[in-house]
């Protein structure tokens, strides 16, 4: 592990997976070009292609590199995951709500009164203890791939790191700890934040875990402590919604009191932050819900009711706006996924397990967390609210179900829906530009030893020729011609997902030639000084399946200024897309970008209706890989 990423201490063997592959030098490079052509003009291609064609050349810099590379893989399990986790997470200055941590919206609840929304807490506490006793004990049950190359067993690392980790914030690169032993850690404590007040409550009591009406019991006497008006402390968590160079730079002054370092150390080594949130009073839309998850609503909602630096807060919202919050860094979004369906079975599955009051222990109230504050911490305050609020209000996100068909209709079509989806997108995006943009979807790489994910790039040639036949306004392509095209482009972006989650992308390769090229303190090599490559590495659209199989979304902002973010989730018979940008930006709107999606969505609908295929061809030979497994839980 790099320095900026400390496990404390190694957890039970991993599985024996196999390691990550380097792919060849030559495959890379090769693809590298197929995957700019459509992005850039003419002259810069060839710019590009004459730069690309010296770095890979006999006996040129590339050859040094990927040998370099290739002895990193002998000696580490996984040469690619310090390196990316730098570059995707810690190296990241911007703050992490809306540009990092993504978020679970929860089905809206109705909770009866305050008492019924504790109780509710109450019983996802217990919930998370459950799930997290599974975690220590590593005994989740392995999870086997689906959909394409369905049945390999899948790396299990991810789950351990779910309340475990802390992202603490540094001037220049953030270090993620994760507590591998965290069974050890004694005593187990969980971080209830209500009115902007932290409270440490502790879930071993006497060697003892407290049953659920204690916990209940604990959490009434917290929303009743942090009632009291004058013992209100400033709303210190504010600070962790700003840049990460920001926080870092606070929390060097925020730690020169003792009392402040003490709060910091209790809230740093917890297993999760539970935020009770106040009524934010908003309808609860799907939107609505989820930009309260994604930002709070800013400094006057609930928006200094969190933590951001700690990977799992559950938000209870009294109005019943309820979903979770993650810090990105440890863990990807489908263990996100499933820790949280696992929590809704248990809340809706398993009785609330309420022992009678005469078997409750009278355990002494939650601890609440002091800070000292003085008017330099009070500017500091005061500056990351005002930024909190700008992102708050800059954030356009439209939460759209398209309900005309789902996956059962595209797979009926003897095509790949995740593959399908992203054609769909890349035509969104053409409607709204009238060009394509470099476009990042995220692959898994969980069937490797500590696999995170690489990038499918989703602008394929390919897709161009379909979304131009599409928008051709001449009428000039027959159906069977824009079929076909359609057709194309699907196996071209199932071909892609093939190679990236076999561990042959080229967005890790590459950054991998990169960052060693550092470590030899080499000149940074031409290709990657080349604006083809920042272009190429600035994703406007940023895009990511995140499935369910209970009623709640996944949803995240976009991850550049002039970008949207496109999660979807897609379903049997209808497929929920959440849609963000920048107010800020002139050239987006989520609106817009949702409208040509509608529109897209429906004219391939009809194009695919009138090519009558699904009747009439032959199983194409990118059906599904085998019978899919189903998943561990
Ligand atoms: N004809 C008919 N059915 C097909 C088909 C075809 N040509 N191709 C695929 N299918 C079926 C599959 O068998 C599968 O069936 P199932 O629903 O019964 O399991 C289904 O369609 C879905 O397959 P597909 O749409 O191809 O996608 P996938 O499930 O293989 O997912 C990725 C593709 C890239 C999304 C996935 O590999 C991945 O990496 N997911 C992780 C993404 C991630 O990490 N997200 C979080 C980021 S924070």
């Amino acid at each position: 592990m790099s320095v900026h990423v400390k496990e404390v201490s190694r957890g039970q063997d991993s599985q024996v997976l196999p390691k990550v592959p380097v792919p060849p030098l030559k495959q890379t490079l090769d693809t590298y070009l197929k995957c700019i052509q459509p992005l850039v003009k003419d002259d810069q291609f060839k710019k590009t292609k004459a730069i690309v064609e010296k770095f890979g050349s006999p006996g040129g810099v590339g050859e040094v590199l990927q040998r370099k590379l290739l002895e990193r893989r002998e000696k580490t399990a996984n040469w690619v995951y310090d390196y990316w986790l730098e570059d995707m997470y810690l190296n990241n200055r911007l703050a992490l709500p809306v540009n990092s941590s993504p978020a679970m919206v929860f089905p809206k609840q109705t909770f009866r009164d305050q008492k019924d929304a504790l109780r509710f807490a109450a019983h996802l506490i217990q919930g998370v203890l459950e799930y997290k006793a599974l975690t220590d004990a590593r005994v989740l049950p392995v999870d086997f791939a689906r959909g394409q190359l369905a049945g390999t067993p899948l790396c299990m690392e991810q789950y351990y790191r779910l309340f475990t980790s802390y992202r603490y914030p540094r001037l220049k690169t953030d270090m993620l700890k994760v507590h591998m032993d965290a069974a050890s850690l004694e005593p187990e404590h969980i971080i209830v934040v209500c009115k902007n007040q932290f409270f440490s409550l502790e879930v071993v009591v006497n060697n003892k875990q407290l049953n659920e009406a204690e916990i209940l019991s604990q959490l009434e006497k917290i929303v009743k402590m942090s009632e009291n008006a004058e013992q209100r402390h400033p709303p210190f968590g504010l600070l962790t919604s700003d840049g990460r160079t920001e926080w870092a730079q606070a929390r060097e002054v925020v730690i020169k009191d003792k009392t402040n370092k003490d709060s910091l150390a209790l809230i740093e080594s917890c297993v999760c932050v539970v935020c009770l949130d106040e009524p934010c009073g908003l309808p609860p839309s799907d939107t609505n819900r989820a930009l309260m998850m994604l930002h709070g609503g800013g400094h006057e909602k609930n928006g200094a009711n969190r933590w951001y630096d700690k990977s799992m807060q559950f938000v209870i919202g009294m109005d019943g706006v309820c979903g979770v919050v993650c810090e990105h860094s440890p863990f990807e979004g489908i263990v996100m996924v499933q820790c949280s369906e696992f929590l809704m079975k248990h809340i809706k599955g398993s009785p609330s397990k309420m022992v009678k009051p005469s078997s409750s222990r009278e355990l002494h109230p939650p601890k609440r967390l002091l800070w000292k504050s003085n008017s330099h911490i009070q500017g500091l305050l005061a500056a990351s609210g005002d930024r909190l609020q700008r992102l708050v209000n800059n954030l356009d996100m439209d939460v759209f179900v398209f309900e005309t068909y789902g996956k059962e209709f595209i797979k009926g079509q003897k095509m790949s829906p995740d593959a399908f989806i992203q054609v769909v997108l890349q035509l969104a995006f053409y409607k709204c530009k009238g060009r394509l943009v470099s476009t990042y979807e995220s692959a898994s790489l969980r069937r490797f030893q500590e696999g995170r994910v690489d990038n499918i790039r989703s602008a394929t040639p390919e897709a161009l020729a379909f979304v131009q036949t599409m928008a051709d306004e001449r009428a000039a392509f027959t159906d069977s011609e824009k079929f076909k095209r359609l057709r194309d482009a699907t196996n071209a972006q199932t071909d892609y997902t093939i190679a990236a989650i076999t561990g042959m992308g080229i967005d890790n390769h590459l950054l991998g030639l990169l960052k060693i090229s550092k470590e030899l303190n080499m000149e940074k090599p031409e290709i990657f000084c080349d604006e083809t490559y920042l272009a190429s590495n600035h994703f406007i659209l940023s895009t990511s399946q995140v499935p369910t199989t209970l009623e709640m979304f996944c949803c995240y902002g976009p991850v550049v200024s002039n970008g949207y973010g496109v999660c979807y989730n897609p379903q049997s018979d209808y497929i929920i897309f959440c849609v963000s940008s920048f107010w800020e930006n002139t050239e987006t709107s989520s609106a817009v970008f949702v409208k040509a999606l509608n529109e897209g969505l429906l004219e391939i609908k009809d194009l695919c209706n009138r090519s009558g295929v699904a009747a009439t061809k032959p199983v194409n030979s990118r059906q599904p890989a085998g019978r899919p497994h189903k998943s561990g839980k």
